[in-house]
C-alpha cells in the first residue's frame, strides 16, 4: 500500500535537514527516511556530471527503502539532476528550485528578486530559468555564497566573522532594491536572521524548505499517497559518515534531538 510507505529526503549532507524540519511540521503524520551523503559533501562545487551520478546512487538508496516519493532537499542538485532522477524513478520527485522559485514570484511587488547559493546553483541559473518561466518581467540577480555552508555547519549563527562574510556577499544585492531573497541552499536557513539583518527588514526572505514541504502536500494528495495514520510520523536519519560533530550540527539544523542515525557505507550506495 502506497500511502503508508516513508517520503525519502536526501542531501548532499545535513543541510537537508532543515527540509525535514519543515516537512515534519507541514506533515507530522508521514514517515520520512533522510539520506545524507556527508561522506561526499559539498556537492557545490562539483561538476553537473558528477552531482548527477551521485545523486542517482543517493535516489536509488531511497528507493531500495521502498519510499513513495523522493524529496530532492538539495538545490544543487535539483538544479542540475532533477530531470534525470524523474526519468529514472518511478514516484513523485520534489525539488527545491520550482517550489522556492514560485514563492518568491508571488512575494515579489517591485519585481525584483534576488538568489542566494552555491556555485553548481547559481552557475546553472537554475532560478532565473524558473523565476523568468512564470514571470519573464521579474528580474533576477544571483550570487554564491559558498562560505555559507561551512558557517552553517560550524553554527556560527550569529558571530562577528559570520556578519562580515555575510556583508561582503551581500553588499551588491543590498544596491540593487532587491524585495525579494531566496535561500537557494538548504543550509541558508540555519544563518537567516544575520542574512536579513545585513540585506535588510524590507526584504523578504524565501526558504525553500517551506514552499517545498507545502508542494510535497499537494503533490501526496493529488496521487492519493498520503497517510492515513494518525500516529506521530517515524524518522530515520541514514549518512554515508558520521562526522565527530554531526549530533550537534544535525540538531542545530533539525531543531530537535536527533535519534535513529545509521551509517551506510558509500560502496552499497555506488552499487548499480
Ligand atoms: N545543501 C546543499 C544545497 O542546498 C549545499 C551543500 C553542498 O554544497 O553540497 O545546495
Amino acid at each position: 500500500m502506497e500511502k503508508e510507505k516513508p517520503i525519502g529526503v536526501f542531501d548532499s549532507g545535513i543541510g537537508g535537514l532543515t527540509v525535514v524540519k519543515r516537512l515534519a511540521s507541514a506533515l507530522p503524520n508521514e514517515n520520512i527516511i533522510y539520506f545524507g551523503d556527508t561522506a561526499r559533501v559539498p556537492y557545490g562545487s562539483k561538476s553537473n556530471s558528477t552531482v548527477i551520478e551521485y545523486a542517482l546512487q543517493d535516489a536509488k538508496f531511497l528507493m531500495n527503502k521502498n519510499v513513495k516519493a523522493i524529496v530532492v532537499a538539495c538545490n544543487t542538485v535539483s538544479s542540475v539532476a532533477l530531470n534525470e532522477l524523474a526519468k529514472n524513478f518511478n514516484v513523485p520527485v520534489i525539488g527545491m528550485i520550482e517550489p522556492g522559485a514560485k514563492f518568491a514570484v508571488k512575494h515579489t511587488k517591485n519585481g525584483r528578486i534576488g538568489v542566494i547559493g552555491t556555485r553548481a546553483t547559481v552557475n546553472n541559473k537554475a532560478y532565473s530559468k524558473e523565476i523568468r518561466k512564470h514571470n519573464p518581467a521579474i528580474e533576477v540577480f544571483e550570487k554564491a555564497c559558498p562560505l555559507f555552508v561551512p558557517l552553517a555547519e560550524e553554527g556560527w549563527v550569529n558571530t562577528k566573522a559570520t556578519h562580515e562574510i555575510a556583508e561582503e556577499y551581500l553588499k551588491e544585492l543590498r544596491e540593487l532594491d532587491i524585495d525579494t531573497l531566496v535561500l537557494g541552499c538548504t543550509h541558508y536557513p540555519i544563518l537567516a536572521d544575520v542574512i536579513q539583518e545585513v540585506i535588510g527588514e524590507n526584504v523578504t526572505l524565501v526558504d525553500s524548505g517551506i514552499a517545498s514541504a507545502e508542494v510535497v502536500r499537494n503533490e501526496l494528495n493529488r496521487v492519493g499517497f498520503e497517510t492515513n495514520s494518525n500516529a506521530q510520523g517515524h524518522h530515520d536519519f541514514y549518512v554515508s559518515d558520521i562526522p565527530v560533530t554531526f549530533k550537534e550540527v544535525a540538531e542545530l539544523f533539525l531543531g530537535r534531538p536527533v535519534k535513529d542515525i545509521h551509517k551506510v557505507e558509500i560502496e552499497h550506495i555506488a552499487v548499480d
